[in-house]
């Protein structure tokens, strides 16, 4: 029997773009729950909640300094109470986003340790004597420069694989990690769906040694994790892990080790940067890579003891449509194709806010344009290195994550619904042809191709657990496959570019499932494909 985790599609969202209710400009819970009704409306049944924990900000909450307070500018408790009951009434369950491997600075926890060395906080972080006057080691901030920054007042380093302000956590206390379990457990009472686990696969980070993901104790503290928390009630966890392989990604999900219910990996999600470079430094995709490696997850990893996430987008990604579809002539077309090939892969899938109405990138002309930290500590990195300020600003209209974190486009009314005050960041001007409003009124959409793939997943448990196989003698920039269960077997077919390449199979299609050309012509013999035409027949 399938977990309903495994039959749900879940839809992030990213709290301070999502919708405002005050007028500050910021998305908070209560425009959230204004929003339900959409949500249910597209039929999705869980959401993944970006953090909306007491902050300072400096990553947009992914720097929590109270677990278990609402920051004021998203609302309060009573609000947040509100929102799980809210969204229960619709069937929809709330995954909180667990940030358990730093802190903010601003955490009482890191405040109690950094006031002297003998605080018996002071171990709940990680810290190092300098090498002469130096860090101790040569460990990299993902946010750039050192991992490592100097506390003058008590003498030491402290590790940070974030941002300064993001102090790592030391998971070889077991005190830390009871006082984390402490804090799920404070969630699950108040009737949460699961956690979303940021980062996960550092917490078993062993600096000395400079092993920042999958660290000898990683999995030991996830089953201890498990064990003072979840336990065997009905809740999913998945756990965000860049450095899965398909072999780690069975250990993690395995039901049998009592981990997590399933992992986020990203292996698809960098074929477009140059190998061992930067996500920055950038590199035309190869369809024939991007297939081989949704393939090679489709087939290396057992779901019948394991499970997978599949999406195209979150808040650290640039939109899809704009990536690797087409954001202009063809954005409709191809963020369908994008949607069906997705949905009918074996894993839970994910949709990111504005997904679902095929929302793009936006570019920036200035770096003052820029919000997000990542973008901000590359843009002076590099500057200081030499590059030039049109290369650095190509890359972050490219990749950077304010592309995912434009507020939601609801109307084509000013600040296109999403708050009547300025919002934080700029909203995208194509927001009068791309919106909410504009979509629920167009008979053929990509919000329609989400709905009716949601639908489908729910009534049609080949999706859920029918076996894969790739079809191999289709052109490259072609990606095909069969799901088959029992005497059921569908046929997904999706062109990737703008091209019109033949495909030439030997199935006989019975009927058509899903498809975003309405006129399909359902011959699958020496067939011409549209440009991102993709579908779905039973043959
Ligand atoms: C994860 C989050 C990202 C955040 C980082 C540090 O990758 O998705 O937004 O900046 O962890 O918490
Ligand atoms: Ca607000």
């Amino acid at each position: 029997m399938a977990q309903w985790w495994q039959k749900a599609v879940i839809y992030q969202i990213y709290p301070k773009s999502f919708q405002d209710s005050n007028g500050d400009g910021i998305g908070d819970i209560p425009g959230i729950i204004s929003r339900l009704d959409y949500l249910a409306g597209l039929g999705i049944d869980a959401i993944w909640l970006s953090p909306v924990y007491q902050s300072p900000g400096v990553d947009n909450g992914y720097d929590i300094a109270d677990y278990e307070a609402i920051d004021p500018q998203y609302g309060t408790m009573a609000d947040m109470d509100e929102l799980i009951m809210q969204a229960r009434k619709r069937g929809i369950r709330i995954i909180m986003d667990l940030v358990v491997n730093h802190t903010s600075d601003q955490h009482e926890w890191f405040k109690q340790a950094r006031s002297s060395r003998d605080n018996p906080y002071r171990d709940y972080y990680v810290w190092r004597d300098g090498r002469d006057g130096n860090p101790p080691n040569d460990m990299q901030s993902t946010f750039s420069g050192s991992a490592w920054t100097y506390d003058k007042a008590s003498g030491q380093y402290y590790l940070h694989l974030f941002a300064a302000q993001q102090p790592d956590l030391n998971w070889e206390n077991p005190e830390l990690r009871q006082a984390v379990y402490k804090m799920m457990n404070f969630w699950i009472a108040k009737g949460i769906g699961g956690f979303r686990m940021d980062v996960i696969d550092l917490i078993g980070k062993i600096p000395d040694a400079q092993i920042r993901e999958n660290g000898p104790h990683l999995h030991d503290y996830l089953k201890e994790m498990r064990a003072a928390t979840i336990g065997d009630q009905d809740l999913m966890t998945v756990g965000e892990t860049w450095g899965a392989t398909p072999a780690i990604a069975q250990q993690y999900s395995d039901p049998a080790r009592h981990e997590l219910s399933m992992v986020f990996q990203f292996e698809a999600m960098q074929l477009d940067q140059q190998a061992g470079k930067e996500k920055w430094d950038l590199m035309p995709l190869d369809h024939a890579t991007l297939k081989a490696v949704l393939v090679k997850w489709q087939t290396e990893l057992d779901y019948t003891a394991g499970w997978n996430s599949q999406f195209w987008n979150n808040h650290d990604l640039p939109r899809i449509v704009s990536r690797w579809g087409d954001d202009g002539q063809y954005r409709v077309k191809s963020a369908q194709m994008f949607a069906i090939l997705l949905h009918l892969l074996r894993g839970t899938p994910y949709i990111y806010q504005g997904e679902e109405i095929g929302m793009t990138n936006h570019h920036v002309k200035s770096i003052d344009e820029v919000s997000d930290i990542e973008s901000r500590n590359m843009y002076r990195e590099r500057l200081a290195a030499g590059y030039s300020e049109s290369a650095i600003l190509h890359s972050i209209n490219v990749k950077g994550r304010d592309n995912a974190r434009t507020p939601m486009q609801w109307t084509d009314t000013r600040n296109a619904g999403f708050s009547t005050g300025q919002p934080w960041l700029a909203v995208n001007p194509n927001y009068k042809q791309i919106n909410v409003t504009n979509t629920l009124r167009e008979a053929d959409s990509v919000y329609r191709t989400y709905r009716q793939l949601i639908k489908l997943r729910h009534e049609e448990p080949i999706i859920t657990s029918g076996s894969f196989t790739n079809i191999t003698n289709v052109p490259r920039t072609v990606m095909a496959y069969y799901r088959q269960a029992n005497q059921q077997r569908w046929l997904v077919v999706a062109n990737m570019t703008a091209e019109t390449p033949t495909i030439d199979l030997p199935d006989t299609a019975k009927q058509l499932v899903i498809g975003n050309e309405p006129d399909s012509d359902l011959n699958l013999q020496k067939r011409v494909l549209r440009p991102y035409e993709a579908f779905v027949v039973e043959v």
